[in-house]
C-alpha cells in the first residue's frame, strides 16, 4: 500500500502509520523521508482523512467506527465490515457509484472476488449473468507473509531430503501439493473464503440472482491468484463478443493466443496492476456459456492497489483538506 501511494504520487498532505506496539521504535519510509510507528489509540485519527486500514477484523471492529466518527473515512481491507448493508463494498472499476453511500467506512472485497467482478461486470451488461462456476488456484501470499514462509521451508527442506515442518497456516503440507481448503468450513460445505466470493459477488455486482458456485484452493504459487472461470448468460455469448466488449473494459487485459501459447500466467501477472484473462472459449454444448482463464495479483488489484483506488476516488468526490 505505501509502494502504490507512492508510486500513483497519491497526493499526501502529512501521513502518519499506525502499528500495534510490537512496531512501536520501528520505522518505516514513505518519499525518502522516515516516519516512526506510532501506537494505534482511539484518539489518534483527529485531523485524519482517510484511514487506509489492514488489520486483523478484529482490530477492525474496534477501531473503525472510532476513526470514521472521527470525522475520517476508513478504507478496510479486513473482512469486518465487507457484508454490513451500511458499508460500500467496492470495486472501482465495477461500483464506484456505491461510494457515496458511505457512512464513514467503506470495505476493500476479498483478494479472489476483486479480480472476478473487474472480468464479470462488462459480460453481465452484455450478456446478463446468471450462474458462474469457480474453482480458485489461489497463492500463498494470500496468507500473508507467514504464508509465504511455510511454502519456502517445506520446499526447501523437502528438496534437501529433509522432513516438512508441519503446516500451521495451511491445514495440510502446501509445498508440493494442491489444497482444496481456504478457512473454516461452513455446515453447508463451503468454506468461509467460497461463501465470501458468492456473498460479496452479488453485493458489489447490485444483483443477487447471480448465482456463484466457488471451489477455492490454495496452490503452492507465491504470488498473483489464478480462476478458472465458467459463466452461463440470459443472452447467446461467443468469444468473439466477450473478446469485443473486454476490449474496452477498465482494469482488464485480454491475453489470449493459444497459437503462440499466449495466457495469462501468475507469475507474469506479480507487479502488474490489470486483471488478465484468456483461454477464452465456448462451452461445448452451450451458446450461453463461456469459459475463460482469469489472473491477478492479490497483493496488488487484490488487496492494496484496490483500496488506494477507492481512496482516490474518495478524493475526488469529498471537500477533503477543505
Ligand atoms: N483483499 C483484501 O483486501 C485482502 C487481502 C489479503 C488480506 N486482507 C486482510 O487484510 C488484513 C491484514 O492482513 P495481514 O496478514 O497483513 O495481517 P497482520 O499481519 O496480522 O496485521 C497487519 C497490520 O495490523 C496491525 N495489527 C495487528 N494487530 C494489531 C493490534 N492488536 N493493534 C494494532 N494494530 C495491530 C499490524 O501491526 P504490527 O505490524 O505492529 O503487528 C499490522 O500493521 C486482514 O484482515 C486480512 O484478512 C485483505
Amino acid at each position: 500500500m505505501i509502494r502504490l501511494l507512492e508510486e500513483r504520487n497519491f497526493p499526501v498532505g502529512k501521513i502518519r502509520f499506525l502499528a500495534s506496539e510490537r512496531s512501536v521504535g520501528k520505522t518505516v519510509t514513505f518519499q525518502g523521508e522516515s516516519h516512526p510507528f506510532e501506537r494505534l489509540t482511539a484518539d489518534a485519527f483527529k485531523g485524519v482523512d482517510i484511514v487506509l486500514s489492514s488489520t486483523p477484523a478484529s482490530i477492525s471492529r474496534e477501531f473503525s467506527p472510532i476513526a470514521a466518527k472521527a470525522g475520517a473515512v476508513v478504507v478496510d481491507n479486513s473482512s469486518a465490515w465487507r457484508m454490513d448493508p451500511e458499508v460500500p463494498l467496492v470495486v472501482p472499476e465495477v461500483n464506484k457509484h456505491h461510494i457515496v453511500r458511505h457512512k464513514g467506512i467503506i470495505a476493500n472485497p476479498n483478494c479472489s472476488t476483486i479480480q472476478m467482478v473487474v472480468a464479470l461486470k462488462p459480460l453481465h451488461d452484455a450478456f446478463t449473468i446468471k450462474r458462474v462456476i469457480v474453482s480458485t488456484y489461489q497463492s500463498v501470499s494470500g496468507a500473508g507473509q507467514s504464508g509465504i514462509g511455510e511454502l519456502w521451508a517445506q520446499t526447501e527442506a523437502r528438496v534437501n531430503g529433509r522432513a516438512a515442518p508441519a503446516p500451521s497456516k495451511f491445514a495440510y503440507p502446501i509445498a508440493f501439493n494442491c489444497v482444496p481448503q481456504i478457512d473454516d468450513f461452513l455446515p453447508s460445505g463451503y468454506t468461509k473464503e467460497e461463501m465470501k466470493m458468492v456473498l460479496e459477488t452479488r453485493k458489489i455486482m447490485d444483483d443477487d440472482s447471480i448465482d456463484v458456485c466457488p471451489t477455492c484452493v490454495r496452490v503452492p504459487v507465491l504470488h498473483s491468484h489464478s480462476e478458472s472461470i465458467l459463466v452461463e448468460t440470459e443472452r447467446p455469448i461467443t468469444p468473439e463478443a466477450a473478446r469485443a466488449v473486454w476490449a474496452n473494459a477498465p482494469g482488464l487485459k485480454v491475453v489470449d493466443d493459444p497459437a503462440n501459447q499466449k495466457y495469462p500466467l501468475p507469475d507474469e501477472a506479480k507487479d502488474t496492476d490489470d486483471v488478465f484473462v484468456g483461454r477464452i472459449r465456448q462451452d461445448l454444448a452451450r451458446p450461453n456459456a463461456l469459459l475463460f482463464w482469469c489472473v491477478s495479483d492479490n497483493l496488488r488489484k487484490g488487496a492494496a492497489l484496490n483500496a488506494v483506488q477507492i481512496a482516490e476516488e474518495l478524493l475526488k468526490l469529498l471537500p477533503i483538506g477543505a
